[in-house]
């Protein structure tokens, strides 16, 4: 079997910091020392050898909105390895009059162009018999242990509160995780209906239709849902204050609620959609909209002291061509925005760089804490033997200036375009092979697997053992009173 040994450099883990050699395998990392040696020699003077990134965010070909997201498993897993991230969880979702195993069958044929390691998250999106029957099947056989709820996209993903609940229940029996986008899908819909009357018809609309108490709402409700059925849950595109503050509460009363802010919710603001050219604001239309300064400093302290715990892009890049079907009407703007390639630079200059991130943090933000809280760990989000070979020998030095020019991304423009981002990798690893080395692109068209994921991770047995003990109980009493007196 060819080895190849990572020298020079030093290890960053979630915990760790020192200097040693990893040697891989094959697929494999298997053995962490001093003096290592092997066929291939990898140079990391310098450079930080990490795990590779874990985006446990994305929408790759996603038919939505009456067009599909253009980044497929080709171009947007080359933009993941492109900057340093090896692995991607995908979003499989039923089409009307699909069954959640048919929805399954059409991720599965997209995504064996994938470049590097994929895994799923399974929408539900209506609730019936059939949805309660496959969802074992999804879990017990397919190697999905996480469901998403979208609370918003009125007529059509939105579940209400009775399917949500029905279906975190059905969660909890299942060992799996519920997932939600939480927006009050109700007030949006009265919203936009109230700003295109007035109106308000451009990429401002969407911004004004979807304030954070929309979205701090939606989160206080799932997490009593979810606490209700004695699930774990984890919201997803966490975006302001108001979420961030219902789910710090949540985890302070001991409840097991994860937080995944985006890339672009951290660096861009809510000024982008006022920008005057239409087309730049469209881009950058997405679902929960970008926020102001104050938002973002909470998300940036929620990583830094633990009630956050993902860092995510929900990738789902439309050209720009896709974002004109909204010109006149900004409902019809396909929402979604990239962010696969740029992810793990923009975190380290804005993160690393700045003091409001460690190293260690950094890796636990991007890759450990989506490894653990999806149950892939240590196969995935480690450098220990025995993981696979999913690592970015990271350059904390190199730079460049995003640009669509550039990119990996199929679509014509950047949200990120013009910023300078310090930190790069110098070679990214996927389950051993090198996929990129010094900007250059050695990826491989199918290379990447579907990575199964077992149910009944540690804290949904937790929670299960706690709520069996809370069960409601009846008190067996004595000194009954006679009936009749
Ligand atoms: O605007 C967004 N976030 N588009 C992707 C679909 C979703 O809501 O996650
Ligand atoms: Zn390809
Ligand atoms: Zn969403
Ligand atoms: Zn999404």
């Amino acid at each position: 079997m060819p080895s190849t040994v990572i020298k020079n450099g030093t290890i960053v883990t979630a915990d760790l910091t020192y200097t040693a050699d990893v040697k891989i395998e094959g697929e494999t990392i298997t053995e962490i020392g001093t003096n290592l040696s092997g066929d291939t020699t990898l140079d990391a003077t310098g450079c930080y050898v990490m795990p590779g990134g874990i985006d446990p965010h994305t929408h790759l070909e996603m038919p939505f909105m009456g067009t599909y997201s253009t980044d497929d498993f080709h171009s947007g897993t080359q933009a993941a390895l492109a900057g340093g991230t090896t692995m991607v969880v995908d979003f499989a979702i039923q089409q009307p009059g699909q069954t959640l195993i048919e929805a399954l069958q059409m991720w599965d044929n997209k995504s064996g162009r994938a470049h590097c390691d994929f895994s799923f998250h399974m929408a539900i999106t209506g609730w019936d018999e059939q949805v309660f029957d496959d969802m074992k099947t999804v879990v017990q056989e397919k190697g999905i242990n996480s469901f998403k709820h979208f609370m918003a996209y009125k007529g059509a993903m939105m579940v209400d509160d009775d399917e949500m609940y029905a279906s975190f229940q059905r969660c909890a029996e299942l060992g799996a995780l519920p997932l939600v986008h939480a927006e009050n899908g109700d007030v949006v819909a009265q919203m936009q209906a109230k700003l295109m009357a007035e109106g308000n018809d451009g990429p401002e609309g969407h911004a004004y239709s979807r304030p954070p108490e929309v979205e701090g709402e939606a989160v206080n409700r799932a997490i009593m849902l979810a606490d209700m059925a004695g699930v774990p849950l984890y919201v997803v595109h966490t975006s302001c204050e108001q979420a961030h503050e219902a789910i710090r509460r949540a985890r302070q009363k001991g409840m097991r609620v994860y937080g995944e802010p985006l890339i672009q919710h951290l660096v861009l603001d809510e000024s982008e959609y006022f920008d005057k050219d239409w087309d730049h604001s469209a881009r950058r239309v997405m679902s929960p909209p970008f926020r102001n300064k104050q938002h973002q400093d909470s998300l940036w302290a929620g990583l830094a002291a633990g009630s956050l715990q993902c860092v995510a892009t929900d990738h789902c890049a439309f050209t720009t061509e896709q974002k004109r079907f909204g010109v006149g009407d900004f409902t019809k703007i396909p929402n979604g925005t990239g962010g696969l390639e740029d992810r793990l630079p923009l975190l380290w200059t804005h993160g690393v760089r700045t003091g409001r991130l460690t190293m260690n943090e950094f890796v636990a933000v991007t890759s450990t804490n989506s490894a653990k809280i999806l149950n892939m760990y240590p196969k995935k989000g480690a450098v220990l033997a025995g993981a696979d070979a999913d690592l970015v020998v990271w350059d904390p030095e190199a730079t460049k200036t995003i640009s669509a020019k550039t990119q990996q991304s199929a679509i014509d423009y950047n949200v990120f375009e013009g910023m300078e981002v310090t930190g790069l990798p110098r070679f990214t690893l996927t389950r051993g092979h090198v996929a990129v080395e010094e900007g250059t692109m050695k990826s491989r068209e199918g290379h990447g697997r579907f990575v199964k994921r077992e149910p009944f991770q540690s804290v949904n047995r937790a929670l299960s053992q706690w709520k069996e003990l809370m069960h409601p109980r009846k008190v067996e009493r004595t000194g009954i009173p006679a009936s009749g007196v």
